[in-house]
């Protein structure tokens, strides 16, 4: 080919666009010049074939050739192409529904039992996840050999840094920076070496209950804080009990139960037929505790009690396994709106 015959293509695939109607017939002017099988694309092939002398000449006049018809071709394009329809807006169309998230029924237990302790005069106290073997144990009064210090038991993540496996050293924390009178609740997360069950998880949270005052208290002072929780949450019907336990830290201790609020106490699947609920540990203060964080035990008087929250969720909500709690699955979560 020559660059005569060059120029003559040239003319006619211009002429060819601009005579094309619409655009199908664009279409065919593209597919028929810049097409894979094209013309131009052939021609290009074909360069090792034109005299040497002309090459470079006939090579930038190809190139124009291509690039004009693109921009031809483009610009054509756009303006065959239909124009979009501007929708008139129609104001007796329904509005967009954006759906609301809802409240986890774990976050909503420590709202509520963080709101009625308020009125009881506690404050939200905070501590760190990441804990220290002494405020998680030792201040705690829990003897090196305890269980619950094995490794099968509790996440270690050093010689003396763990995972805490209860808020109890919450305690610790705000009796050694704070003087008494103290009157505190804190919700957090816990962690267990615990085999994930329909009733247990690896990871769960825990409100703990502390007042500490240089006038005396008595365990009567703690029932009747848990009686008024108890009905806020329960209803005024629930009855209280305590049975005597132990934890290192509390002396006496006790497990706190309410009066089962599906049956009223006589009887169902739910309190396994007992008619209590376990709710809460709880006990005054051991004075060992007191000495931990530098209190006088001759001077202060105090209760402590700490709380399941996935139980107290289970049981207001009627959950039957706990890891439906952790799933994340929305449409069983959004039930409790
Ligand atoms: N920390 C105890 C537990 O995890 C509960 C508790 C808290 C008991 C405070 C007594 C006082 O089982």
């Amino acid at each position: 080919m020559t660059l005569v015959e060059l120029e003559a293509l040239q003319e006619q695939s211009l002429a060819e666009l601009r005579a094309a109607p619409e655009a199908a017939g664009l279409e065919q002017v593209r597919v028929r010049y810049l097409g894979r099988n094209g013309l131009i694309p052939a021609m290009m092939k074909q360069l090792k074939d034109v005299p040497a002398a002309e090459r470079p000449e006939f090579g930038r006049r190809a190139n124009a050739w291509r690039t004009d018809l693109e921009a031809e071709l483009t610009a054509r394009q756009a303006a065959a192409a239909p124009r979009e329809a501007v929708a008139p807006f129609d104001v007796t169309l329904p509005g967009r529904w954006h759906t609301l998230g809802t409240m986890h029924p774990v976050s909503r237990v420590i709202e509520e039992v963080c709101r009625v302790f308020a009125r009881l005069g506690f404050t939200v106290a905070d501590g760190p996840d990441i804990e220290t073997r002494f405020n998680n144990f030792t201040a705690l009064n829990t003897p090196a050999h305890h269980p619950s210090l094995d490794d099968t038991d509790t996440f270690w993540l050093g010689a003396d840094q763990l995972l805490r496996t209860q808020t109890s050293p919450v305690q610790i924390r705000m009796m050694t920076s704070h003087p008494p009178p103290l009157r505190i609740v804190t919700p957090g997360r816990c962690y267990r070496r615990d085999t994930t069950d329909a009733t247990h998880s690896a990871n769960f949270h825990q409100i703990e209950g502390l007042y500490v005052d240089t006038k005396p208290v008595s365990l009567a002072d703690l029932k009747a804080t848990l009686a008024c929780f108890a009905r806020e949450t329960m209803g005024p019907s629930v009855g209280v009990r305590f049975r005597p336990h132990f934890f290192p830290f509390t002396e006496p201790s006790v497990e706190v139960d309410f009066s089962c609020h599906v049956c009223g106490g006589t009887g169902c699947r739910v309190c396994k037929m007992s008619g209590w609920i376990e709710i809460a540990g709880a006990g005054m203060v051991d004075p060992r505790v007191y000495k931990h964080v530098g209190y006088d035990p001759e001077k202060v008087y105090g209760y402590a009690f700490g709380m399941g929250v996935e139980r107290i969720a289970m049981i207001k909500y009627g959950i039957t396994d706990i890891r439906h709690l952790y799933e994340n699955d929305v449409r069983y979560l959004g039930q409790f709106a």
